[in-house]
């Protein structure tokens, strides 16, 4: 296989190619390749030079009048960014591509070992830059079969490749789920195996790749491939405990681990969003330590919304994940996640919705994709029956938001107005005063106004004995 023409529709491959031509071999390597034989476009371009990297990258900035080179010496590594793309220069080597190592890269390989050393063979293929086969492909271990035939597979012993860096064992697992691959049965069974090392790698590494299988088209794919390797539970032991299904008296609960996917893949079909993504991933967390069996209603989940809000931190915490606004907002889908469903259930009153439209904020609508998606009975009638008055729930929303605008309720009348109003200092009844102010507008005694609520402002004063206060 040739890849000169693709090679020419970017200046850089030639420019490389002869910048080494005196002194080095060079070539481009690893997931360009790959992505170039998938079709898929990549703006990051790794470069393998026999020699140095950093030398050959300062000549390629010079050249190509990048003014941003930066220089990794640990890694042996050169980058370049320019016009959108990314370069990464690295000198072949005979060691892995261990990012976490300390130990200082030699850069005394061939192209060959340099291969070997890569982490799977769609992955250690390489197209080279050299005058004489400019454009040809370099594919040691049958990448492109495999590409074909969809199969991630270790191009060493997956002991040797895996003990290399453990990470590999997440990357396995995320590409498999990224491009819809198997992992082969001995690469699998070499996972299988190492599945505990991946205790030494840091937990932002395997955060990063497990981000990347939430993000695929069908994440639940990536998480059966986890929780049968072993890594689930090592990474995430709180989702494992949402696995298998408890019978008394005959009666049996779901499996909250499959229903998890499931709601998962159900909301990944209609949004990219990492966070929802999370939120769905977590609706359900807490079923485990909130399980209870009652002989005469069966299976009970109380307070598991509530309960797993409050166990959210702990876990973004422990995945290393962002403890800021994002969690905030998984935290709050969590708790509110079964609301929209019990407005179903009840009459849908103007209040319970005026309360939803409160809480919910501006992330009502992500709150009801990811009620809708948690429907997953297989009794279509309930499905159809649940789905249709969703939809009720949705238009009553919408009219009440027209009417009220609680959504993003800001109090009509500010603390600071009611101490100027009845001469008060700052004390604990101002913040009542604004309570039932905020109260009457969410149970509807008072339409969300100012005049109105400033009316009730003093209907509540007096009734608190404070209105004697007021300024002469
Ligand atoms: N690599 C490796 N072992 C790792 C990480 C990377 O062998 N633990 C090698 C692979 O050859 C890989 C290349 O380094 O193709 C570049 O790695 P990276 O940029 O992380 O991944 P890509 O394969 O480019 O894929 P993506 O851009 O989707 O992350």
């Amino acid at each position: 296989m040739n890849f000169k023409p693709d090679l020419d529709k970017y200046p850089v491959f030639n420019i490389v190619s002869e910048l080494s031509e005196s002194h080095q071999q060079t070539f481009v390597v690893g997931g360009y390749v790959r992505d170039l034989i998938l079709k898929r476009p990549s703006k990051d371009v790794d470069f393998v030079t026999v020699g140095s990297g950093i030398e050959l990258a300062t000549k390629v900035a010079d050249k190509i009048k990048a003014s941003n080179v930066q220089v990794f010496k640990n890694f042996g590594t050169a980058m370049i960014k320019s016009k959108g793309f990314e370069y990464e220069f690295v000198g072949a080597r005979k060691e892995s591509y261990n990012r976490d190592s300390r130990k200082p890269i030699v850069e005394d390989g061939t192209l060959e070992d340099d291969q070997n050393r890569r982490d799977f063979t769609i992955n250690a293929m390489a197209i080279s830059l050299n005058a004489d086969n400019f454009g040809d492909l370099i594919d040691p271990f049958d990448g492109v079969k495999d590409l074909k035939r969809k199969v991630i597979r270790t191009p060493l012993d997956p002991d040797i490749t895996f003990s290399d860096d453990p990470l590999r064992m997440m990357r396995a697992v995320r590409f498999a789920s990224q491009l819809n691959f198997d992992i082969e049965p001995v690469t699998f069974e070499g996972i299988i195996k190492n599945a505990e090392r991946i205790k030494i790698v840091s937990k932002e590494r395997i955060s990063d790749e497990l981000n990347k299988i939430i993000l695929s088209k069908k994440p639940s794919y990536g998480f059966k491939l986890l929780f049968h390797c072993g890594l689930l539970k090592l990474i995430f032991p709180e989702m494992v405990d949402l696995h298998g299904v408890e019978t008394i008296d005959g009666k049996s609960h779901k499996d909250n681990f499959f229903h998890t996917l499931q709601v998962l893949d159900n909301v990944a079909e209609n949004s990219n969003d990492l966070w929802l993504r999370w939120a769905a991933i977590l609706h359900d967390i807490a079923k485990p330590p909130t399980k209870r069996f009652d002989p005469k209603i069966g299976w009970t989940f109380h307070g598991h919304e509530d309960k797993g809000a409050r166990m959210v931190p702990n876990i973004f915490r422990e995945l290393k994940l962002p403890l800021n606004e994002k969690m905030h907002y998984v935290k709050k889908l969590v708790r509110l996640h079964l609301r929209p469903i019990a407005l179903v259930r009840d009459n849908i009153t103007d209040t319970a919705i005026r309360r939803l439209l409160f809480e919910a904020g501006d992330d009502v609508e992500d709150l009801m994709a990811l009620c809708r998606a948690d429907i997953t009975s297989k009794n279509d009638d309930k499905v159809k029956r649940y789905l249709s008055n969703f939809k009720k729930v949705e238009k009553k929303m919408r009219e009440v938001e027209e009417k009220d605008q609680v959504r993003n309720f800001q109090p009509p009348v500010s603390g600071e107005e009611i101490m100027a109003t009845f001469n008060l200092s700052p004390s604990r009844i101002i913040g009542e005063i604004k309570e039932e102010i905020k109260e009457a507008i969410l149970e509807g005694k008072i339409p969300n106004d100012r005049t109105q609520a400033l009316d009730y402002m003093h209907k509540v004063a007096q009734q608190k004995g404070v209105s004697q206060n007021i300024k002469k």
